[in-house]
């Protein structure tokens, strides 16, 4: 595995930071952290995993609670204070309320945060609570049984809805709804996810269908993108205003006149890479400064050879530091625009598919 680090130091990150902000090469500071807990998904999602078979990460390399919260608290050095764990499906990782707890326990990070598939979600639903966890986002791009079989290859959906019911009994903040918009395949279900989330007080985001690695079926002409989303909304509820907030979030939040909030994720026609303070650690403890980064950083290596707490300190403060990554606004430039990465390329390394580094 590449290793960045002797390049990152090239950027002069001496100064090592406690709780103070660590600053990009764009000014932007590191704030939450992915971090993907296991590639392995119960689902085939057309847009993320439409292979028929898939190489998986070495199970000896996956990262131990331990381990991961180790990281994790050199991380918050670094000034990271939001966690979100995904996947592949996090809940796939046995016990992960357990790394929860840790994380609460011997780590400052203020929020703990899941985006799940919600298949095992409504049975974990409140120990997860319990643990810890203060957010879910749940996945879900259909409300039609069939479709939702067709689009994931599992006959799995009564299992979301009920996990979506369960997470709203157990009262936990801000739950959110993500729907992956196709044309052509559940762009007729824009009105009715918003109204499913609306009558639930589940903030919706709609994403645009991104080439990331993984969508490897990818083409353009299947991107419903942001306007055309805004102009089936408000053919149905009238005037949508923008939310006028600075955030590092990848969504656009709108209001319409009711209150009713909604966001879109646009980073397909419209990147957010100028404010985005979001990095992505794999399970096997490769670190990723971007969603569409080539190579990452081995932090499993340097952890497993011994390093310090204060060596590992270094190397995220000097690698933040080098950091000048805009990958999303990068692919919006190219000409002809198709699949990021050929089904062949994400064979050979894994670490480049979006399951892998966490959705
Ligand atoms: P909150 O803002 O805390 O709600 O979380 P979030 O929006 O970061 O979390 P979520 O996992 O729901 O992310 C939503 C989707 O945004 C992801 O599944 C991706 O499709 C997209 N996304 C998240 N992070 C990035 C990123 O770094 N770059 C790009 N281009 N897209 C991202
Ligand atoms: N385009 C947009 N979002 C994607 N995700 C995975 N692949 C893609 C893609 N090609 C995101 C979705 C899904 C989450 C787990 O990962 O938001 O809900
Ligand atoms: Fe679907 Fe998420 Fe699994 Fe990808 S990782 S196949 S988006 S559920």
């Amino acid at each position: 595995m590449f290793s960045e680090v002797s390049e990152a130091s090239r950027f002069g990150a001496n100064s090592i930071s406690r709780g103070g902000r660590v600053l990009d090469r764009h000014g932007r500071p590191a704030g939450d952290l992915r971090i993907s807990v296991t590639d392995r998904c119960n689902l085939r999602c057309r847009y993320c995993m439409p292979e028929r078979e898939y190489r998986w990460l070495n199970s000896e390399d996956i990262l131990s609670f331990d381990e991961a919260v180790t990281l994790i608290g050199v991380y918050s050095d670094l000034g990271v204070s939001k966690v979100r764990l995904t996947g592949g499906e996090p809940l796939l990782r046995p016990n992960v309320d357990q790394l929860i707890r840790q994380i609460r326990r011997s780590t400052s990070i203020r929020e703990v945060a899941m985006t799940s598939n919600g298949v095992l979600l409504a049975e974990q639903a409140s120990t997860l609570r319990e643990a810890g966890l203060d957010r879910v986002t749940v996945s879900l791009d259909t409300l039609d049984a069939r479709r939702f079989h067709l689009l994931t290859g599992a006959n799995q959906h009564a299992r979301v809805v009920e996990a979506i019911n369960e997470v709203q009994k157990c009262l936990f903040l801000r739950t959110k709804l993500d729907c992956v918009i196709m044309r052509g395949v559940n762009d007729d279900e824009i009105c009715a996810l918003f109204e499913y989330g609306r009558q639930r007080g589940i903030e919706v985001r709609f994403i645009e269908y991104m080439d990331v690695g993984g969508a490897t079926r990818w083409d353009l002409k299947d991107v419903v993108t942001m306007p055309e989303i805004l102009q089936v909304l408000s053919v149905r509820y009238g005037a949508i205003s923008p939310i006028d907030e600075t955030s590092p979030a990848p969504a656009r939040r709108f209001s319409l006149q009711d209150g009713t909030v909604f966001g879109i994720i646009a980073s397909t026609t419209a990147p957010f890479c100028g404010a985005c303070n979001r990095s992505r650690l794999t399970a096997d403890g490769i670190w990723y400064l971007c969603l569409y980064s080539e190579r990452g950083i081995d932090l499993r290596r340097q952890l497993r050879g011994g390093a310090t707490r204060e060596a590992l300190r270094e190397t995220l403060d000097s690698c933040w530091r080098g950091r000048s990554d805009r990958g999303a606004e990068v692919r919006a430039q190219a000409k002809q625009r198709q699949a990021l990465f050929p089904a062949e390329r994400l064979k050979r390394d894994p670490h480049l598919e979006m399951h892998t580094r966490g959705g």
